[in-house]
């Protein structure tokens, strides 16, 4: 990085052709005695500005893992990562915490709202840490909140909202202090169908905006919100392909569907 032997910059030459997120390698093994669990094995990935990318997989085949370390929520046991071209295994936890607070917006099953606060107060959690002052976040909760189809609910406390409604408001909180990348683990694991479909529309329109989104889910029909589809069985990617390809995928769509049948 600090090596100056060309003219113009790497980062500039390149532009957003450098991949965001660059795995080589990557494995995780939980737990040092008699038997470790191998979460993730030698998994090599790319993710570049502007993906939408869906990871699928039978529980417990290391899509939480597997996301975790790409949002630096967890270090791999080997291999490397580089963030936009700079090798972060190495940094401290506290660079690890700036990253994620300054760069990545992360959504989860359980919404996590603090259940004492308005919907607007929620949202402005992450800028009180990020030192914005008090009118200027006010503002932009609101606005947040109004982005993600909520301005109707600016003063609702959690348990006055719909499920999907907390999940969009957890959305607008993520998007705080404007990450370059959300990361969101089954965030509609708990979602009746149409508030599911409210906070895939939410995503969607933010990754058209130019969020790079990764989402993790086993419901096909959200994953067929995505542009590319990774397939996760027992740690290892066993297939990457445009979602719109996935043959396997819209049948599966389509028995999910005829399953909710009346
Ligand atoms: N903190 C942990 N300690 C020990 N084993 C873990 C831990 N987290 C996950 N695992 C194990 O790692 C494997 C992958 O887990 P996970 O990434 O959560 O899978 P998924 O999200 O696909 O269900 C599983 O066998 C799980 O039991
Ligand atoms: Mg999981």
């Amino acid at each position: 990085m600090s090596e100056q032997t060309h003219a113009v910059p790497e980062a500039v030459q390149e532009g957003s052709a450098e991949a965001l997120i660059r795995l080589q390698g990557i494995s995780k093994v939980y737990g040092k005695s008699k038997e470790p669990v191998v979460a993730l094995s030698d998994v090599d990935l790319v993710v570049r500005r502007r993906e939408f990318v869906a990871i699928m997989g039978p529980s417990g085949s290391g899509k939480s893992t597997l996301l975790s370390i790409m949002g630096l929520l967890d270090r791999p046991t080997s291999g490397s990562y580089l963030l936009e071209g700079v090798d972060v295994t190495g940094l401290k936890d506290k660079e690890l915490a700036r990253i994620r607070r300054d760069h990545f917006g992360f959504i989860f099953q359980h919404y996590n709202l603090f259940p004492e606060l308005t919907a607007v107060e929620n949202v402005e959690v992450p800028m009180i840490y990020a030192g914005v002052p008090a009118r200027d976040r006010r503002r932009r909760a609101k606005e947040l909140l109004e982005q993600v189809g909520l301005g109707h609910r600016l003063n609702h406390r959690p348990a006055e909202m719909s499920g999907g409604e907390q999940q969009r408001t957890a959305i607008a909180r993520a998007l705080a202090n404007a990450p370059t990348v959300l990361f969101a683990d089954e965030p509609t694991g708990n979602l009746p169908t149409e508030q599911g479909r409210q906070v895939m529309q939410a995503l969607k329109e933010l990754n058209e905006q130019g969020m790079t989104v990764l989402v993790v889910t086993h419901d096909p029909g959200i994953a067929l919100w995505s542009q590319r589809l990774l397939t996760i069985r027992d740690g290892r990617i066993v297939s990457d392909e445009p979602t719109a390809q996935s043959q396997l995928l819209k049948t599966q769509a389509a028995l999910f569907a005829e399953d909710v049948e009346p």
